[in-house]
Parts: C-alpha cells; structure tokens; sequence
C-alpha cells in the first residue's frame, strides 16, 4: 500500500496556480492556464510510467533506447471539470485511451450516483491517470475510483490541482493504493464543501458558468 501524496512545488505550477485562484482572472486565462498547469502535472504523475528498450539506429550507430512498454494508458476524466485537465495532458500523451466518469450527488443520500461511464477497454492492463481538478470531500474521486476497479483498472494515479486535506484523507483510506499527484493541499473545506482559500468553482471559472 502506497498512501502517496506528491505536492508539486515546482515555480511554474505555483505561479500558474496564483494567477487561477485570483478572483479576477478572466474564463480565458484561467482556461488557458490550467491547460499550461496541467502539462506540467502531466509530466509529474507519468513519473513511473513503466519503459522498455528498442533496438533503433541512430544516423551514427545502434543503440538500444528507452520507450514506453505496455498497452496506451487510460485517462478518465471526471464530469465535468475534469475535462479541463485533460486538454492538456493528451497534448503530453496523444496516443492515450479517454474515458468520462459522470457522478451527481443524490439530494437525500448526499452519496455520488453513477450517471454516466464510458472507459476504455482492459483497464487491468493500462495505467490509469483519474483526472479532477478538485478534490474536495473526496466523495466523487473514491466512488469514480471504485467503479473503475470495478471494471478492472489496477494501477491508478489520481491528479488534482488543488485538494482539502479532507479530501487527501479520504482517498487514502478508502483507496492507499492510488497515489495522488497536487499542485497544492489547501487549509480546509468550508460549509459548502469548497476548498478554502482554493479557486472557487473550477468548472465555473473555466466554462465561464455561474
Ligand atoms: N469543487 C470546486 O470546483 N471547487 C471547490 O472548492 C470544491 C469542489
């Protein structure tokens, strides 16, 4: 059991992520700076992605170099902000397989209910990046991961760009197997369930929706 949290603390994402969580950033800045971010994030949570050696040749000699072994990885995305993560990292890892996770919150049970799911198929033999750029209470994260395992995912890796120490803790005990990759683990959640000081609604601020 892994129980993995990385903070990346890299000067581009803090930066990047100042400019998000300031109230006056247009939807246009703010789309396009979780696009730069999520590059960058991109980089850090394929960190282990597994390689293999190919023979190649080289305009000088042979040699044998490092490449990507297995089967294209699965990005799931979940509804509907996650798609705002995911722009940018298929412009890091093109080839990747795409799937959508949809959850509500029932009014009465307040527990997320599947609405919609489309995955790639034999998620047990691809690594799979869950993509959310909040996580909050951590309710929708574990139930999209519980389906996913459901239909065979194994290695998973959770992204955010920001997360409530709530959240984190959640994940952790309900799936220590998934490491989580975040630019920042903010103070708490308030009433409402956002993460202070956090960035507001990430699905507002980037589709320009009140
Ligand atoms: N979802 C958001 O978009 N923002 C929060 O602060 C919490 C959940």
């Amino acid at each position: 059991m892994t129980k993995h949290l990385t903070i990346v603390d890299h000067p581009l994402v803090q930066h990047k992520l100042t400019l998000m969580r300031e109230k006056d950033t247009s939807t246009a800045s703010f789309r396009q700076l979780l696009r730069e971010i999520s590059l960058l994030l991109g980089y850090e949570v394929t960190r282990e992605l597994e390689m293999t050696r190919k023979r190649i040749e080289t305009p000088l000699c042979e040699m044998d170099a490092p490449i990507l072994e297995g089967k294209k990885l699965a990005l799931i995305s979940i509804l509907r902000a996650g798609n705002g993560l995911l722009d940018g990292i298929l412009e890091l890892i093109p080839a990747a397989r795409v799937g959508f996770v949809g959850l509500y919150r029932d009014p009465e049970t307040l527990q997320p209910v599947e609405y919609y799911c489309k995955v790639p198929s034999e998620l047990e033999d691809r690594m799979t990046i869950v993509v959310d750029p909040m996580l909050a209470t951590g309710n929708s994260s574990v139930a999209a991961i519980d389906l996913l395992k459901a239909k065979g995912a194994r290695k998973i890796r959770f992204l955010c760009l920001l997360a409530a120490p709530e959240g984190v803790k959640r994940m952790q005990e309900a799936h220590p197997d998934v490491p989580i990759v975040t630019a920042s683990v903010d103070e708490c959640l308030n009433d409402h369930g956002y993460i202070v000081p956090g960035l507001g609604d990430a699905g507002d601020r980037m589709f320009g929706t009140k």
